[in-house]
């Protein structure tokens, strides 16, 4: 599926891309970034990209990088989004890594939660590898509770900062190991109306528990299952590049296989210019009963 995210999110705008890198709007501020599905030539010359962004991200090495400064970017900004009743308020900053606080793709799953919400009473909701936890806010507005878990303080503390900043005040964020804490939480019986995860290629947990996508997805999907209600939903992202069609097919028919797939696609982002970047897989997966 191809989407222009600028449609759904007024205040983000992919502009172009190209030359394995991308050009973005966020608000008021432009940015250069990396980008690995943009290996293809830009609409733009480089040129007229570097005179409207405010700062470029430069990889020095794989997970590396400086900002290139052109012009005067806050040490912190933020952005809006509304839809219907939910307002979110986001912080973003130039961090040490690329990113700045934001996932813009996640928009979609704000809308599928939007959607579905109504038909669950007092929603308990769980975001696992939430980062600065834009997909907590965006459920909080329909949850009695939303749980968010990330194992960097640095990040839930953002969240923290994000939910007083729009007014949110029914999210628990935990920093912890998100397989860990799934595990603890089939012992002590909880349960769930809504799951989002967004789990990295390569991660680390609280303690340097290690995380690596391939080899422990099954295991945290099946325990996943155990504190799921009857009637539930799952969202889930997956962006590794090793993964196809087929592999999730597996994952989610073995541990999900009373859910129905109310989608299952990889998701493209146009750009104003016209080119796409491939955001990876977007699964969502409901069950009636
Ligand atoms: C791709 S980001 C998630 C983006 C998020 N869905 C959003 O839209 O903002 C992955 C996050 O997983 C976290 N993470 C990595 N390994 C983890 C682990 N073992 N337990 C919990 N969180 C982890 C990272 O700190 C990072 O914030």
């Amino acid at each position: 599926m191809k989407v222009n995210l600028n449609e759904f999110w007024p205040e983000y705008e992919l502009i172009d891309c190209g030359n394995s890198c991308k050009l973005e709007r966020f608000g008021s501020i432009v940015l250069i970034r990396p980008e690995v599905t943009a290996g293809f030539e830009p609409v733009l010359p480089y040129e007229e990209w570097r005179s409207i962004a405010h700062a470029e991200f430069v990889e020095t090495s794989k997970n590396a990088g400086v900002w290139n400064i052109y012009k005067p970017v806050p040490e912190m900004w933020t952005i809006n989004f509304s839809s219907g009743e939910f307002k979110i308020k986001a912080e973003l900053s130039l961090t040490r890594s690329k990113h700045i606080g934001v996932f813009p793709e996640q928009v979609l799953n704000w809308k599928f939660i939007e959607k579905i919400s109504p038909e669950f009473e007092k929603m308990q909701f769980l975001n696992l590898f939430g980062y600065t936890g834009l997909s907590s806010l965006a459920a909080a507005a329909f949850s009695e509770r939303v749980t968010h878990i990330d194992s960097i303080k640095k990040v839930v503390d953002w969240t923290k900062r994000n939910a007083q900043n729009s007014g949110l005040q029914n999210i628990r964020c935990i920093a912890e190991d998100a397989p860990k804490f799934v595990s603890r939480e089939i012992k002590r019986g909880s349960k769930y109306d809504g799951i989002i995860l967004d789990p990295p290629a390569i991660g680390v947990g609280t303690n340097n528990e290690k995380w690596v996508l391939e080899e422990m997805i099954d295991e945290l999907l099946a325990d996943i299952a155990q504190i799921m209600n009857g009637k539930s939903f799952v969202i889930m992202n997956l962006y590794s590049h090793s993964m196809n069609e087929k592999f999730i097919h597996r994952l989610l028919l073995t541990y999900f296989p009373q859910h129905k797939f109310e989608f299952c696609e990889k998701v493209y982002g146009q750009s104003t210019s016209g080119n796409f970047i491939d955001h990876g897989y977007f699964v969502r997966l409901v069950k009636g009963q």
